[in-house]
């Protein structure tokens, strides 16, 4: 099992998970705001995450994975697409990009409006 944390600008998730999870589906488990619009299938960028800890615990990228983040918005050297990376047996911290949570609230309307009513939706600049 590893621990996993998402964080993004709105709040921070926790889950455990057993190896070979895909980020995304503990994502899910925990209700982290993730993005995937073409559900897992490695065919969008959305679920387009920043991996702070534990990246070298994760399976290996694929060259698909690898030519789909080239469509990616701000990609950095600790990119992974949350379907395709799958957990080790070390914890894991993963920052919520903006491309991912831009895409997470279009998925589901009703907490953006929840989000817009409280103000914290969309995020302001430098958050
Ligand atoms: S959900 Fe589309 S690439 Fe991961």
């Amino acid at each position: 099992m590893a621990k996993v944390i998402f964080t993004s600008p709105l709040e921070e998730r926790t889950v455990e998970a057993p190896a070979g999870t895909p980020l995304l589906e503990a994502a899910e488990m925990c209700g982290a705001q993730v993005g995937h619009s073409c559900g897992g299938a490695c065919a969008c960028s959305t679920c387009h995450v920043w991996v702070r800890k534990g990246d070298a615990s994760l399976s290996e990228q694929e060259d698909q994975e690898m030519d789909r983040l080239d469509t990616a918005f701000d990609v950095k050297p600790y990119s992974r697409l949350a379907c395709q990376a799958q957990l080790g047996s070390e914890d894991v911290e993963v920052w919520i990009t903006e491309e991912s949570l831009n895409a997470f609230m279009d998925e589901n309307p009703d907490v953006r409006k929840r989000l817009e009513a409280e103000g914290k939706w969309p995020l302001k600049k430098g958050a």
